[in-house]
């Protein structure tokens, strides 16, 4: 999967990009990140990327030409993957979406906005699919395209080194969508506190029932 995400903030994902499973599936290329730096594509000698709002109001507005020149040059490198712009105005991501998106895509285009949002001929003209990753306001996308590289990136072949461990875990079909049961490991009592037996026992079939039944 590539992701390429169109951003003011680029330093924001390096970071996060440097830890962990994205690590990894950078280094084993299961994954591979394009930053594009928005501002780089503003003609305005002061790169100027905002402006306020026709009809008034609080905040600044992404202007358009950044946005088409950045969005229509990252196009042409990814022709197949889809525009997706980060807003709290989009459709709500849940798990089926991140799973769809991993299964359908090679490739994807994160849009960042920032201030009160941006023009929306951009969006008419070049958006594919508005997304937002919950009931909150956010101060930018960046936060947002973070949770979606992660949550697609895990689901990607070779990702996370066990490749059945993601299906029998968090919201997965085996165990209906609900969350988890609980885990324990080592040691089997700490604190006065114990591992339940039946975990101990052996029994596998025990042991799928004891985890039905505490599904969370
Ligand atoms: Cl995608 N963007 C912003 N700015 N805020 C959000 C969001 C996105 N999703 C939830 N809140």
């Amino acid at each position: 999967m590539v992701f390429h995400i169109l951003t003011i903030f680029p330093e924001m994902f390096k970071g996060f990009l440097n830890e962990s499973i994205l690590k990894k599936a950078q280094g084993n290329k299961v994954i591979k990140i394009h930053l594009h730096d928005i501002r780089e594509y503003s003609e305005n000698k002061h790169k100027k990327v905002d402006d306020t709002p026709y009809g008034g109001g609080a905040g600044m507005v992404f202007t358009p030409q950044p946005l088409f020149d950045c969005i229509e040059h990252v196009k042409k490198l990814a022709p197949k993957a889809p525009v997706v712009y980060m807003t709290p105005a989009g459709k709500r991501l849940k798990q089926v979406m991140v799973e769809r998106f991993a299964k359908k895509y090679k490739e994807l285009i994160l849009l960042c906005g920032h201030y009160e949002g941006i023009d929306q001929r951009v969006i008419d003209a070049l958006v594919d699919i508005e997304l937002s990753i919950g009931d909150y306001v956010l101060s930018g996308g960046e936060l947002a395209a973070m949770v979606v590289v992660d949550a697609v990136s895990r689901l990607a072949p070779g990702a996370l080194g066990n490749e059945t461990s993601h299906e029998e875990e968090t919201f997965s079909k085996k165990l209906d969508r609900k969350k988890e049961y609980p885990h324990y490991t080592k040691p089997a009592e700490y604190r006065g506190m114990k591992v339940p037996d039946v975990l101990q026992s052996g029994n596998h079939g025990a042991i799928e029932k004891w985890r039905r039944e505490h599904l969370r």
